[in-house]
């Protein structure tokens, strides 16, 4: 049957395809030849081109496990591989196989089309770093634009950052997937139409978080152009496992996993032949005891600052880096969502809160949830100063010790704390240390509130009594298309004209490095995105009507104000005394929360 299909291969310009009904047969020189599939885009029905689980490095051995990964070697090409289907996902939850290295690559035009490349979009899911898949992320809506999408995926969890900060467990053997399948991106993505000169990085979350690593890991200079980050930051505590604590949580966790702590070999024996899912078992087991203790349950599954490894991705702190310009300084364009808090809060309320019967304590509510918070995210505060202040700025007009009256207080805590600390905080952050260095960086705040949201999703089983208002997560739902059991399902009118003028902006951004470019024509109601500088903070919100704003920290208290509208807070004369007050508060950085 294969050497039936082979003359039409190279029937078609000896190179590139031959279609037979919804099978398209491509040839990737040096790679191997790919069976792929015809489909179509959602609002047009424009065709694609899809082809999935193409691999880009080899399945991890024992000995390589937790290392930088081998890229796969080509397959004999008179052979067909098949990318008509979904890879399962690297091991997680559900997921037990590590020949996991693939990409799902998606294009509207092959070479034999057209002999003008398109920009390219690699995007990095989210999921903690623990979890996630490409499949989760469906094309049909990007493939109404003239880009090449390409979707990654990377090891998660322990099989993804165990560190032992030796030469065999260095840690950030995902991070290095990412840079691998860039490569692959680099090198082969001509013959899928795509240009190897025009590469955007992107992600969400724990993606976004990569996105900002990937900035600043020598390694990765070159192999992108651009940079699309929603949602998260390197500069996040969660996001990265500082001063030792990815060994601490990694010994732990291989304990839990039942292998010996010594001898080191024996230690380092049993986590590189370990069953995977036992490992990942192991991790969760460790997170949730960490939840129940107040923590926030992510290390031994993060990034760290390297000090072992033959490659290492960063060796200092990622702000001084930042600070120093020592990055790709390519445009950027960042963004947060308006409540992102709410999504970590349900967390909280269930892995922490109704486990230990403190919903209702109003002694604990009032008077140790907050230093508690602080303490989970690893923040001095023994004198107790900080938790006074960020009580009284955030639950200054709640009733203390009620959980319900505390509720948009701690949304808005959760999700800022500090400058450098959560979601909207931390990828701000990175906007303003990134625009030191770098004149092209675009900053947006995503408010639209539709009738989904990932937060119902996730907490279908068990919904904490919060409102969850636009949650983390929730733009993906109109860029991609909603990859969870949705009620109602698809988008209506209104949502559709988000997600058209969303996509618009978001393609651009790929295509030209510029969300709004000039001569480029815009859907109606999109305003000029401004450069984020310094001197005039710009950033566009997104939501019913699209406005240009400046300083977004005004936004971080946006559930409490919501509730109890502040009097001219736009122009508050207070505000540059207000925030150099915590300026001065803050061990590390500027606490401008
Ligand atoms: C390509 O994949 C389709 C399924 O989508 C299958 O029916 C077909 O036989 C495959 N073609 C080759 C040449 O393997
Ligand atoms: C794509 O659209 C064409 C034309 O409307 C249709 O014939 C074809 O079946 C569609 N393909 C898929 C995979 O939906
Ligand atoms: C919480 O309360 C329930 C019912 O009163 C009790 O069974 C459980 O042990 C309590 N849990 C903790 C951690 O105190
Ligand atoms: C707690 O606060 C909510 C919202 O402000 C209010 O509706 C409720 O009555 C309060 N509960 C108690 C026990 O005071």
């Amino acid at each position: 049957m294969k050497s039936l299909l082979l003359p039409i291969v190279f029937l078609f310009a000896g190179q590139y395809l031959a279609q037979v009904s919804t099978q398209v047969i491509l040839e990737v020189p040096g790679y191997g030849v790919l069976n792929g599939t015809n489909e179509n885009s959602t609002y047009t029905e424009r065709p694609f081109y899809a082809f999935r689980s193409v691999f880009y490095a080899e399945k991890p051995t024992p000995l390589n496990r937790f290392l930088p990964p081998v890229p796969k070697a080509p397959y004999p090409m008179d052979e067909i591989q098949q990318a008509t289907n979904n890879n399962a996902g690297c091991p997680q939850l559900g997921a037990a196989n590590e020949d996991c290295l693939s990409i799902n690559i998606f294009t509207p035009q092959l070479p034999f089309e057209s002999d003008t490349l398109l920009p390219v979009m690699v995007w990095i899911h989210g999921g903690g770093f623990s979890l996630g898949h490409a499949l989760e992320y469906l094309p049909n809506r990007y493939m109404e634009h003239d880009i090449v999408l390409v979707a990654i995926q990377y090891r998660l969890g322990p099989l993804g950052f165990l560190s032992f900060d030796t030469d065999d467990v260095p840690g950030n053997a995902g991070i290095f997937d990412q840079i691998e399948a860039l490569r692959w991106v680099n090198k082969h993505i001509q013959y899928f139409g795509g240009d190897p000169s025009q590469i955007t990085i992107a992600g969400e979350s724990a993606g976004s978080a990569s996105v900002s690593l990937l900035l600043l890991a020598p390694q990765a200079r070159g192999l992108f152009q651009r940079a699309i980050g929603e949602s998260g930051s390197v500069l996040a505590e969660w996001a990265l496992d500082r001063d030792g604590r990815g060994k601490v949580a990694s010994l732990q966790i291989a304990e839990m996993a039942g292998c010996p702590l010594e001898p080191y070999q024996d230690l380092l024996t049993c986590v590189q032949n370990i069953d995977p899912l036992l490992l990942d078992r192991a991790y969760q087991d460790y997170a949730k005891t960490d939840r129940l203790n107040g923590g926030l349950g992510f290390s031994g599954s993060n990034p760290i600052i390297q000090v072992a490894g033959a490659q290492r991705i960063i060796e200092s702190d990622p702000l001084e880096l930042f600070n120093s310009g020592n990055f790709a300084t390519v445009p950027t364009m960042f963004g947060a969502n308006k409540q992102e808090g709410t999504l970590v809060l349900g967390v909280l309320y269930n892995g922490y809160l109704a486990p230990n019967n403190l919903t209702e304590d109003e002694e604990f509510l009032a008077n140790e949830l907050v230093p508690q918070l602080l303490v989970a995210l690893h923040i001095d505060d023994s004198t107790g100063e900080l938790a006074a202040q960020l009580t009284e700025k955030y639950l200054g007009t709640a009733v203390l010790g009620n959980f319900t009256s505390m509720t948009p207080g701690l949304t808005d805590v959760r999700h800022t704390m500090c400058s450098v600390l959560f979601l909207k905080g931390p990828t701000y952050e990175t906007t303003k240390v990134v625009s030191q260095h770098n004149p092209n960086a675009f900053f947006y705040s995503f408010e639209y509130e539709g009738r989904n949201s990932l937060f119902t999703y996730l907490f279908a089983k068990n919904p904490p009594p919060i409102p969850h208002g636009v949650s983390h997560a929730d733009e993906l739902i109109y860029l991609f298309i909603y990859p969870f059991p949705s009620v109602p399902p698809g988008l209506n009118n209104r949502e559709t004209e988000v997600s058209m003028k969303m996509l618009q902006v978001w393609t651009n951004f790929v295509i030209y490095g510029n969300p709004t470019p000039d001569g480029v024509p815009l859907l109606d109601g999109i305003p000029q995105f401004l450069r984020y500088s310094s001197a005039v903070e710009s950033y566009t919100a997104i939501d019913d009507v699209w406005r240009s704003e400046t300083d977004y920290t005004i936004t971080y208290t946006v559930t409490v104000d919501e509730l109890n509208p502040p009097v001219n807070k736009r122009r508050a004369s207070n505000k540059q005394s207000e925030r150099s007050k915590y300026v001065s508060s803050s061990k590390t950085n500027d606490l401008a929360y």
